[in-house]
């Protein structure tokens, strides 16, 4: 397995299939003034497939599909096939907003994708509609059901918590645990890009500190749970008699990256080297330009990525990315 320069194991492969979003949560996206990759920037399928087959070889074993909203893929399923196929990928999952997953859950279990997780800030409608601009409950709610009868379990949902929206939201995502056997992660609001976003994001923090403890004075206390997986960003909690997970995911009142284990690639293909940082290396030229195995090329430039992999982030002094936001690189 590839050691990064801190002695971590970098396994984990996050790969950005398109900018694009069919929501404008308040935190990620603003309404205006957005410009988005046009098709030709974006890696095809195919090119997609040769960064896997690279990975592979580098020693990567979990690969996940994000966006923007991965489903506004046109070929998200020929994605996720030639992914799901290469030999060496032991894991596909894909991260979204479950918008279109009525439809696509099913055809994207055939295809190979083995998890989903799901974004959803609140059970409570109006709560949605005002965070995540665009959004609609019932019908993210139908995709997650999609989901989860097509076998994409555990599903795991995602919550991020943001003061004066959806702080009080927590309460009932929690208690969807003590029914199912689901994962509900609180994330804390990450500033990056440096625009209204991002200063949204200062602004409107919540420490997962507060959210335990609003979860803990409505449903009790939680018990910890040891940790499966050493690089698992959450820590791991459950309510008495629960089913399902509690987790919180804590980039600025604990940082993990000690034991990150991750690699992105851009929609527009670049190795993005960590989330919190500007560093990127291009591997779409060298997909692009004639001659040669690509495959080994690729694999040249992931080793390079994993070697200068950084360490660390400023976001306690309000820093992080300037040239990217949270869209652009798939969270
Ligand atoms: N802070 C923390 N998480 C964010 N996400 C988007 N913007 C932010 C932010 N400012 C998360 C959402 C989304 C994923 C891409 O990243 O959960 O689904
Ligand atoms: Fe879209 Fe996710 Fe960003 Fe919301 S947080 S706008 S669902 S990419």
């Amino acid at each position: 397995m590839p050691r990064d320069s801190f002695n971590r194991e970098i396994d984990y492969l996050r790969i950005s299939v398109i900018d694009r979003c069919n929501l404008r949560c308040v935190y990620c996206m603003p309404l205006e003034g957005l410009r988005f990759l046009p098709n030709a920037e974006l890696l095809t399928a195919a090119e997609i497939e040769s960064v896997a087959r690279a990975a592979v070889r580098v020693g990567f074993r979990k690969f996940r599909l994000t966006g923007g909203e991965p489903t506004l893929r046109a070929d998200l399923l020929e994605i996720v096939e030639r992914v799901a196929r290469v030999d060496g990928v032991e894991g596909l999952a894909l991260t979204t907003n479950a918008l279109m997953l009525d439809e696509l859950a099913a055809p994207l279990r055939r295809a190979g994708l083995t998890r989903i997780n799901v974004h959803l800030d609140s059970l409570d409608t109006a709560i949605v509609e005002r965070q995540m601009r665009w959004g609609n409950f019932d019908r993210i709610w139908r995709g997650i059901m999609a989901a989860e009868a097509s076998g994409l379990t555990p599903i795991k949902l995602n919550a991020v918590v943001a003061a004066g929206y959806n702080e009080e939201s927590v309460v009932d995502l929690a208690r969807l645990t003590l029914e199912r056997e689901w994962h509900v992660r609180f994330i804390e609001l990450m500033p990056l890009g440096g625009g209204e976003c991002a200063t949204l994001s200062v602004k409107r923090y919540v420490s997962n500190i507060e959210t335990r403890r609003r979860i803990e004075n409505a449903l009790g206390a939680m018990r910890e749970l040891p940790s499966e997986n050493l690089a698992d960003e959450a820590k791991n909690f459950q309510l008495a008699g629960a089913r399902g997970v509690i987790g919180f995911i804590s980039p600025v009142s604990e940082p993990y990256c000690g034991t990150c284990n991750r690699m992105r690639l851009t929609a527009d293909g670049k190795f993005h080297l960590c989330l919190l940082n500007d560093d990127e290396l291009d591997v779409r030229r060298a997909l692009r330009s004639g001659g040669g195995d690509k495959i080994e090329e690729v694999a040249q430039i992931l080793r390079r990525a994993v070697a200068l992999k950084p360490t660390g982030h400023h976001l306690l002094e309000g820093r992080s990315t300037r040239d990217r936001s949270m869209y652009q690189i798939g969270g």
